[in-house]
């Protein structure tokens, strides 16, 4: 480094400034390992909005399904190239969404069938909320409502937390069953060949089988309470009344999750039923009538929907997702601070760094991790600063340099989105050329 003589009584001048007007610079000087000032309060914490699923995306799903069983001998059922092709579709587009997708293979009837699994990246791994649906028909038809309609519901789903870059509380997972329809054989599979150790990990289990019935009914899962609860209001503030499903307890894949211990739930518009003249009241449509007088037969095509029922179940979906697995999401803008100023002392000297702890943050630290610095100096391009995350990595913040200038005050952003929030972050400054010397006056970190 190359400095003026001139520069330097300059800088001599502006330390011994900075020591007369900073109050607490002295104390500090002399204490260049005290305690962290405590963090300042968190702001209120704010938990992202569930998203209003695109209906259009949700049938475009089911137009696919629909085309891909008109190519396959008319059906997408177990054993089948339509059943398949199903998977295939799905899978493509959680892979270019950015789940981690798993196939998971088991033979039924002399057939394989396959199970989709797709992990969002992210949340705690030992509270997992899982969404399933059966992806499979029956081989009369194409089984567009039973069960395209779940199937395209938490596929939408799905993408709308990768849209979101929904940062969970919980690790999301997603599940598409096969062999439903030859007594839930799939999802049983699943279940029966997951570890008890996963098995515990996964804190509910909603199913979604049949959401867009022609003639529709808003049937509630009457299982875990919190789960129940969680669909009751969505519905509530959308003014649809709803009633507990009884049309058959345990007739799909959450009943192997509930057998083994596992809280469930889920939403159901109604099959072969008939749909009464007080449920027609409230709901509209037609009393006399099966729920989905299509119900495992071929005429369970892309025309045998209701697109209103289909749009209120794929937002509830949403709004489950959201609200059960990413309440306590980081909240934007918490920031902590510490004040003590601590000495840099001058090369050559091992740097010196000032920690802040902090906690009551859920999950990894933001992208965006913003580091606010304010050091006195009288040469800044002496100065190497670093951020430390809890477990040790470093983020370099700033090198040396020939920067001519006095003081470091400054805003770094951070992509610290593989770092734990919670723990000691440290600002770690290193003097690299002799004679400036200045002192770390405070620093923010804000997630
Ligand atoms: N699982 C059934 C099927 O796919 C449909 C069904 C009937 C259902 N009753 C139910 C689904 C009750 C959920 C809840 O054929
Ligand atoms: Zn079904
Ligand atoms: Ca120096």
């Amino acid at each position: 480094m190359s400095l003026s003589v001139s520069r330097r009584l300059a800088a001599v001048t502006a330390i011994a400034v900075a020591g007369l007007f900073a109050s607490t610079a002295p104390a500090a000087l002399a204490s260049p390992t005290a305690p962290a000032a405590p963090a300042s309060p968190a702001a209120a914490t704010a938990a992202p909005t569930p998203p209003d699923i695109p209906i259009a995306n949700v049938k475009a799903h089911l137009t696919q399904l629909q085309s891909i069983a008109t190519a396959n001998g008319g059906n997408r059922a177990h054993g089948k190239a339509g059943y398949k092709a199903s998977i295939d579709y799905v899978k493509a587009k959680l892979d270019a969404a950015g789940y981690t997708t798993t196939l998971q293979t088991f033979t039924s009837s002399g057939a394989t069938g396959y199970n989709l699994i797709a992990d969002w990246p992210g949340g705690d791994p030992n509270s997992v909320l899982m969404s399933g649906s059966h992806l499979d028909s029956v081989n009369a038809g194409p089984g567009i409502n039973d069960n395209g309609s779940g199937s395209a519901a938490i596929l939408e789903t799905a993408l709308a937390v990768s849209r979101a870059g929904l940062q969970s509380t919980k690790h999301l997972r997603f599940g598409w069953w096969g062999a439903e329809e030859l007594g839930m054989v799939g999802s049983t599979y699943y279940v029966n060949n997951l570890p008890s150790a996963e098995k515990s990990k996964i804190s509910g289990y909603l199913n979604f089988d049949m959401v867009g019935s022609p003639n529709p009914g808003y049937f509630v899962y009457d299982d875990d309470a919190t789960i129940e609860q969680t669909f009751k209001t969505y519905f509530a503030g959308v003014g649809i009344p709803t009633e507990i499903e009884t049309e058959g307890d345990g007739r799909s894949d959450h009943a192997p999750f509930k057998n083994a211990g596992i809280p469930v739930g889920g939403l159901f518009s109604g099959a072969d039923y008939i749909k009464t003249a007080a449920q027609a009241q409230k709901w509209g449509g037609t009393s006399g009538k099966a729920f989905d007088a299509c119900y495992h037969r071929s005429c369970d095509t892309s025309a045998n929907l209701d697109d209103a029922a289909l749009d209120k179940n794929s937002d509830a979906i949403a709004y489950a997702v959201w609200t059960l697995g990413a309440a306590a999401t980081v909240p934007p803008g918490r920031s902590f601070e510490n004040t003590t100023d601590i000495n840099i002392p001058d090369s050559p000297a091992a740097g010196v760094s000032s920690p802040i702890t902090v906690s009551g943050v859920t999950g990894n630290a933001p992208a965006t991790t913003k580091v606010d610095v304010n050091i006195v100096h009288t040469y800044r391009g002496d100065l190497q600063i670093d951020l430390i995350a809890p477990d040790g990595t470093a983020y370099r913040l700033k090198n040396s340099s020939s920067d001519s200038a006095d003081n470091v005050i400054a805003s770094y952003t951070v992509n610290a989105s593989s770092e734990v929030a919670n723990g000691v972050w440290k600002l770690q400054v290193k003097d690299v050329a002799a004679q400036d010397v200045g002192y770390i006056n405070s620093w923010k970190i804000t997630f």
